[in-house]
């Protein structure tokens, strides 16, 4: 039998400084088993309040931010001047924060020709960054992950060619998407990139998500409809939940 998700409920007034503080650990680990951290970053609102204190004091001190790498899960393509960019989002909360000696950061190039070559391009920068092969699945140290109200996580949404209804579909690791409207270009990370991953953590708060826990995490819907219930393809000890009591509401009541 396949073991459950960690869940971890923490209240919300504590929620980002609490992840902030099991991330710092999750690096650190890392670093301690393996020499260096390859973390892949979520964007949304939930993480951004978290990447705010992981730049604080003592937090960033107990990082050996040169020994890490950053990569995106997913991003929009816009420039990195963009309000709407996964990029500045944590240019403004974290890397502006860091010292001298800070990570290896490898940002989608949202300046390629096209979303095809830039999903191109990031996949081979990921492969020799971690020095596989460009057609391997990587093996990610940490991957941060959110979910959309409609159950999407990164940029993989209901209905998208990446899923069907009995799971991921194999891909390269990181595919040009459109967003929710079907209208707009992202670059994400493919779901079995994702999944591989050492460690992943999904950050959830808030009472407009609570529907979407329950579903996600109690539900039965097919992979296509509510592509993060994905999770359950990666071994469940390597899944941790950590949502705010908010969040959580739902999880207790049974259908
Ligand atoms: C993004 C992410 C997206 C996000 C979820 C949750 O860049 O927006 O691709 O998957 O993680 O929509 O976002 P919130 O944390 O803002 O609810």
């Amino acid at each position: 039998m396949t073991a459950e998700p960690t869940i971890e409920v923490i209240e919300p007034r504590l929620y980002a400084a609490s992840v902030a503080d099991e991330l710092v650990a999750s690096i650190q680990d890392a670093i301690h088993e393996r020499g260096r951290c390859s973390l892949v970053l979520s964007g949304g609102s939930t993480p951004s309040a978290v990447y705010r204190c992981l730049a604080m004091p003592p937090r960033v001190e107990s990082v050996e931010w040169g020994k890490v790498d950053l990569f995106w899960g997913d991003e929009r393509w816009v420039s990195h001047e963009d309000t709407q960019s996964n990029f500045l989002m944590v240019r403004e909360t974290l890397l502006a924060h860091l010292g001298s000696n800070g990570p290896r950061v490898h940002p989608v190039d949202t300046t390629s020709p096209t979303p095809q070559v830039a999903a191109e391009r990031y996949t081979r920068t990921i492969a020799e960054t971690l020095g596989t092969a460009p057609d391997a699945v990587p093996e990610f140290d940490i991957v941060l992950l959110g979910v959309g109200e409609d159950a999407h996580t990164a940029s993989i949404f209901p209905g998208s060619p990446l899923v069907h209804a009995s799971g991921a579909v194999p891909s390269a690791t990181c595919v040009a998407v459109k967003d929710a409207s079907g209208e707009k270009d992202r670059i994400t990370l493919s779901p079995n990139a994702l999944f591989a991953a050492r460690r992943i953590m999904f950050l959830v708060k808030g009472a407009s998500k609570a529907e979407v826990v329950q579903r996600v995490l109690r539900g039965s819907e097919s992979f296509d409809r509510a592509p993060a219930r994905l999770y359950i393809t990666a071994p469940a000890e390597r899944v941790t939940w950590f949502l705010d009591s908010e969040a959580a509401v739902q999880l207790d009541r049974r259908a």
